[in-house]
Formats: structure tokens, C-alpha cells, sequence
């Protein structure tokens, strides 16, 4: 199934230079981007966008991390997106995620850890429109 998903690169690989390599990783896994922005989140917009995780011990560093620098927000489109992107950046916490996989490449620590990605197709959709537009995203074809 064709789908779109909700990619982030987080302030972390951000700052350490990896946007790039990032993208280029998405581009020959062939996932499409149809929408991209570099912007720093605020304060009110990354509790938003987190909310499900509001009860969270984690959350208010979460936050504070997810607004300490720019972010790079992407709307991937590609047969099982979702998922193709998921295994892409490998588990949440890089101790667990498997080799090759961007958080495992990139990332510190649980918290800190280069990339987000939608996990559903409702979460897909939410985190999608949360950043962009219809408009926003191009039709390749
Ligand atoms: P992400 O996939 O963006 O979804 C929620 C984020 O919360 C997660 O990546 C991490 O950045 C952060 N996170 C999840 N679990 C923990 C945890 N146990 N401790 C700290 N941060 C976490």
C-alpha cells in the first residue's frame, strides 16, 4: 500500500551534521520526500506534537531536548513507508536497534536519538497534517 509517513531529524543529528547523510539514506532506500522543512520547534509546538506522551516521566526532558536546536521535518511517501521506515531507523533506544540501522549510526541515548518516526497509519496521518499542508506535499508522477 502506498502510504506517507512523518519522519523527524531530531536537534541531535542535526547539530551533529548528519542531516545529509540522513537523507540521502531515506533517498536510496527509496523512500519519496514530498514535503520538507527546516524549523526550530517551539516550546507549545513540541508539547503538541508529544502530547500522547504528556503523563510520561520523560516528557518535560523530551521537550526541552526536541526544542534545544533546528529539526528537519519530512513527509516520506513509498509502498509500506510506515513500516520501511521504522526498520530504517532501527529500535528507540540505539542499545537495542540493529546494526546499519540510523539510530544505531547516529544516536546517543534513548532520548536523544536522531530520528522520529510515525508508528501507525493514524499516527501517520496525525503527525503528517500536524506539520503540513496538502499543499504542501508534491505529486511526484
Ligand atoms: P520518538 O520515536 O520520537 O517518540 C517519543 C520519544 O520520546 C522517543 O523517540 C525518545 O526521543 C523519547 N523517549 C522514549 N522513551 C524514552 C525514555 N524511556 N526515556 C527518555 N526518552 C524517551
Amino acid at each position: 500500500m502506498l502510504e506517507r509517513t512523518l519522519s523527524i531529524i531530531k536537534p541531535d543529528a542535526c547539530r551533529a551534521g548528519h542531516m545529509g547523510e540522513i537523507i540521502s539514506r531515506f533517498e536510496r532506500e527509496g523512500l519519496r520526500i514530498v514535503a520538507m522543512r527546516l524549523l526550530r520547534l517551539t516550546r507549545p509546538q513540541a508539547e503538541g506534537f508529544y502530547a500522547v506522551h504528556r503523563e510520561r516521566p520523560f516528557f518535560a526532558d523530551l521537550v526541552e531536548f526536541m526544542t534545544s536546536g533546528p529539526v528537519v521535518v519530512m513527509v516520506l511517501e513509498g509502498e509500506n513507508a510506515i513500516e520501511r521506515n521504522r526498520r530504517i531507523m532501527g529500535a528507540t533506544d540505539p542499545a537495542q536497534a540493529a546494526e546499519g540501522t540510523l539510530r544505531k549510526l547516529f544516536a546517543s541515548n534513548i532520548q536523544n536519538n536522531a530520528v522520529h518516526g510515525s508508528d501507525g497509519p493514524d499516527t501517520a496521518r496525525t503527525e503528517v497534517a500536524y506539520f503540513f499542508s496538502t499543499l504542501d506535499q508534491v505529486d511526484w508522477d
